[in-house]
């Protein structure tokens, strides 16, 4: 069980995530930030899913919108206008304390103990690194969910070449990537690898997933002609709990941050270093390209399951 700080653009899938890291893991507390909603929204979700799980934790406001980018849309035709399905009433305001200043004191005053789990854009965890370099070196691990390499033609999912996570802020993910944090990667690669039926989640007698998840499965059975659900944000939780599901390469990973393939994560495939090699004093981060889907699911389903 790790301490951690949970950085989230709380929609559905991150909702699940949220649920999971509750159940297995020390949340010290839940940093948001836009990307599936606008901030506010993800402030007023955070409260109202904590307050369905009975998770009393601190919930913080982080940043608005992307380092250098104009914002760009919402993915409420996934998530919903509110960003959880548009099912439950949410009484919450939208204010919060400051999520870069919760990240940077929580970092500073437990050296070497703070795992950051980041399950949106990646701009909050850049603004820290940015404004307080010295935390670098205390941050015990970061975990993102973001990025597509390709692996089982699993290469984006917002653009051809692009997750929606680090297409949504490029220039931050790629300053976090070629930083000297220690980041562990679940990238498309593994969590198109990992579904969950609409049955799998009425099966869990949660009536909350249940009800927050119907708009996503809707979605996805018209677009994709599957009701279900790719578990992209809870594998950072499922790294935590179960590395040894996971097959993982060790790569220095760059971002494109501007043309066609804006947001591409790119990982370096040849010892060569050309004349000009971009991933020059870029450590080597851990990258999930294979995931042994069965078990990280099942372990899923049965930490999550109600049984009466
Ligand atoms: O590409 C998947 C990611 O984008 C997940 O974090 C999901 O919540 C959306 O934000
Ligand atoms: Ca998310």
């Amino acid at each position: 069980m790790r301490k951690i700080i949970l950085d989230t653009d709380i929609g559905v899938d991150d909702a699940f995530a949220l649920a999971y890291a509750a159940k297995t893991q020390n949340i010290l507390g839940i940093t948001t930030v836009f990307g599936n909603v606008p901030v506010a929204q993800a402030v007023k979700n955070a409260k109202l899913f904590c307050r369905e799980i009975g998770l009393d934790v601190p919930i913080l406001r982080g940043c608005s919108r992307p380092l250098a980018l104009p914002l760009h849309a919402n993915a409420t035709d996934v998530h919903g206008s509110d960003g959880l399905g548009d099912v439950l009433d949410n009484p919450f305001d939208d204010r919060a304390g400051n999520a870069v200043d919760f990240i940077i004191e929580t970092v500073r005053a437990q050296p070497g103990e703070i795992t950051l789990v980041a399950i949106g854009p990646l701009t909050n965890l850049a603004c820290a690194m940015n404004q307080a370099p010295d935390i670098i070196p205390l941050v015990k691990e970061v975990i993102i969910m973001g990025g597509a390499f390709g692996t089982h033609g699993h290469a984006g999912n917002v653009t051809p070449h692009s997750e929606f996570n680090i297409w949504k802020d490029p220039h931050a993910a790629d300053q976090l990537l070629s930083s000297a944090l220690p980041v562990v990667i679940l990238p498309l690669d593994v969590t198109h690898e990992v579904q969950i039926s609409g049955e799998d989640i009425r099966e869990l007698n949660q009536p909350v997933l249940t009800a927050i998840s119907q708009g996503y499965l809707r979605y996805s059975l018209e677009k994709e002609g599957f009701e279900g659900m790719a578990l992209h944000d809870t594998l950072t939780i499922s790294w935590l709990n179960h590395p040894q599901w996971f097959t993982t390469v060790q790569s220095p990973v760059r971002v494109v941050t501007e043309g066609i393939t804006l947001g591409q994560t790119l990982r370096k495939l040849t010892p060569l270093a050309s004349r000009y090699d971009p991933f020059a004093h870029c450590r080597a981060q851990t990258l999930c390209l294979a995931v042994q889907a069965t078990q990280v699911k099942q372990a899923f389903l049965h930490s999550l399951r109600l049984v009466n």
